[in-house]
């Protein structure tokens, strides 16, 4: 198994597994699976940002993706980001997803990020204790952040500081 930079080549693989989590999870909250072309512009932006898009590819396939983005819009946000983590439902818990949050990471360290955020649906156990064996730690619980399929959602924030930097100076 490998972790590489994706490619507009890997793009039906990446959507495969994210229209498959917007079906049968609750980790995407949108009830609305993606085109190809949406997931095309979503890798052209990333990387126009300078945000990292990863993918573990296993006997020539794709199997999982990762990403970090913005956290929020505001200025004071620019040292934060947020990430995604999906592996194909046969490829789980096989190492892929700690090999690319491992490559994710350093990629944020490398680029003068301070903290990484993971926002999870609270009853996905499986992805806390995969975030806390990544070292994260436990943010909060918003209750009932948003809905699918008639559902309220509860949101848990976890989070890992990437450097002991000190805060931007004024005006930065
Ligand atoms: C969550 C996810 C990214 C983890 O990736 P993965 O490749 O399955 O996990 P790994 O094999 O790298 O696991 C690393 C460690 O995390 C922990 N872990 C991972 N999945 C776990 C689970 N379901 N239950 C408990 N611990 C888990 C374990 O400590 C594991 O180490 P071990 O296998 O030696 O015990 C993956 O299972 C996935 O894509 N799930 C569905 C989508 C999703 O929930 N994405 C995250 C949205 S916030």
């Amino acid at each position: 198994m490998i972790v590489r930079p994706a490619t507009p080549a890997d793009l039906p693989a990446i959507l495969a597994i994210h229209n498959h989590a917007v079906r049968h999870l609750d980790a995407i909250w949108t009830e609305t699976e993606e085109t190809l072309d949406e997931r095309r512009a979503w890798l052209q932006t990333r990387l126009a940002e300078g945000f990292p898009v990863l993918v573990a590819e296993a006997g020539g396939r794709v199997i999982g993706h990762a990403s970090y983005g913005p956290y929020r819009p505001k200025p004071g946000y620019r040292k934060t980001v947020e990430h995604s983590v999906y592996l194909a439902p046969d490829a789980q818990r096989s190492g892929a997803g700690r090999a690319l949050m491992q490559a994710l990471i350093a990629d944020a360290r490398d680029k003068g990020f301070h903290l990484i955020i993971a926002v999870i649906e609270a009853k996905n156990i499986g992805s806390i204790r995969f975030h806390e064996h990544l070292g994260f730690t436990l943010a909060g619980t918003l209750p009932q952040a948003g809905f699918k399929q008639g559902r309220w959602l509860d949101q848990v924030h976890m989070y890992l500081l990437l450097d002991a930097a000190p805060p931007p100076p004024a005006g930065y």
